[in-house]
């Protein structure tokens, strides 16, 4: 199916059991046109993002059966899915892997819709969608984190009541006296299988219906004029043929993971003690870290609200009419600084020696 154009593959008069399911459930309606270039690996990395998201379902399901998300069980459980459920430990391997596949994709993705102005009028919308996208992310990588109850998910969730201290009266969902029956593991267990997957469902649905109002953004090679030329004259495809493409970049992603869980099995480490903080972030967010150390706990709002805010007021800010990256230097430049900054912040995250701060006070 792939490169027919969208009218020559409208699936009308389908016969057998495709035909059937077509006229039923009127599958015919995926068929849209979308442009040539939406299957080059550059705008596929949503669906790439996507499509980790389904496996990173998959394999939660399936942990979900073994694991008890008590404060008392939760580290004996993740003992036991990795040393007797079957196949416990490839597909808890596997999920960790795929979360940082899934971190990978979603920064790429990111960086190609900044670079090609694809947050420009009218798609500001899908750009704010994958913002609240973005923050449903960190919520599911960070709630994920403390569930393993070993030493590191310990200390994450120190640093999940100093939030609750930091926030105050809004920060009330995240102290464990916001009830008393029901454990903050519990509590955030629920939030990582439920709650923020419902939200990160609803955020998508709307990312994708936009996105299918307003077309996948032209290329954004040369003077605005050329880019509306090339806009009109482009062949297209078929949404399917471009679902059949992600379908296959997932694949290839699955054999990636699979090596990495075989090379490199996600770790645990023994029960965690209290009061004790002696590890470090996950590598995602490690940047943060260096600045815990500089400016103390309130780093760990104060710092993603200035990112946030500054990604959030992008498509405010870079409203020329231009979109090809090379006549937008200056935005190419900050963006540049920004990743640098990340990596830089990352690596002295990683080399820095461990300190202690949920005991700062912030
Ligand atoms: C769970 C996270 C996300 C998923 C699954 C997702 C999925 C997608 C998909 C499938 C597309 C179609 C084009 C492509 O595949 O590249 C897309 C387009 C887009 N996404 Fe996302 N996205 C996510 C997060 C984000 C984030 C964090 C941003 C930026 C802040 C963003 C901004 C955009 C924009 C502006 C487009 C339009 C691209 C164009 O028209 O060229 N997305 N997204």
């Amino acid at each position: 199916m792939s490169g027919t154009p969208a009218s020559a593959d409208s699936g009308a008069g389908r016969a057998g059991v495709l035909g059937w399911v077509d006229d039923r459930f009127g599958l015919d309606a995926l068929r849209y046109a979308v442009p040539h270039h939406a299957n080059s690996l550059a705008y596929t990395l949503g669906g790439i993002t996507m499509g980790s998201l389904v496996l990173l379902v998959v394999t939660g399901v399936y942990l979900a059966q073994f694991y008890d998300p008590t404060q008392a069980g939760a580290h004996t459980s993740v003992v036991y899915i990795t040393d007797t459920a079957f196949a416990g430990a490839l597909i808890r391997s596997l999920h960790y892997w795929l979360a940082t596949a899934f971190v990978a994709a979603l920064v790429l993705h990111m960086i190609r819709t900044f670079a090609t102005a694809s947050f420009k009028a009218p798609r500001e919308g899908i750009w704010i969608t994958g913002i609240v996208l973005f923050l449903l992310a960190a919520g599911l990588l960070f709630s994920g984190t403390v569930l393993k109850q070993d030493q590191e998910a310990l200390e994450a969730l120190a640093h999940n009541d100093e939030i609750a201290r930091l926030f105050g009266f809004a920060g009330f969902w995240f102290s464990a006296d916001f009830t008393n029956n029901v454990s903050v593991v519990t509590r955030l267990y629920i939030a990582h299988v439920s709650i923020l997957p419902a939200f990160v469902a609803a955020a998508l649905a709307v990312h994708m219906l936009l996105i299918k109002r307003h077309r996948i953004s032209p290329l954004p090679w040369g003077t605005p004029e050329q880019i509306a030329e090339r806009e009109r004259s482009e062949p297209s495809r078929t949404f399917t043929s471009h679902l059949d493409h992600i379908g296959m970049w997932t694949v290839v992603l699955l054999g990636l993971v699979l090596i990495l869980a075989g090379l490199a099995p996600a770790g645990l480490g023994p029960a965690g003690v209290a009061g004790i903080e002696i590890t470090k972030p996950p590598w995602y967010f490690l940047w943060l870290y260096p600045w815990e150390d500089w400016i103390g706990l309130a780093a760990l709002y104060i710092i993603p609200a200035i990112l946030v805010l500054g990604l959030l007021s992008i498509p405010f800010l870079d409203r020329s009419d231009q979109r090809d990256p090379r006549r937008r230097k200056p935005w190419m430049v900050l963006a540049a600084a920004v990743v640098a900054a990340w990596l830089a912040l990352t690596i002295y995250g990683a080399v820095s020696v461990p300190v202690s701060h949920t005991g700062m006070g912030g």
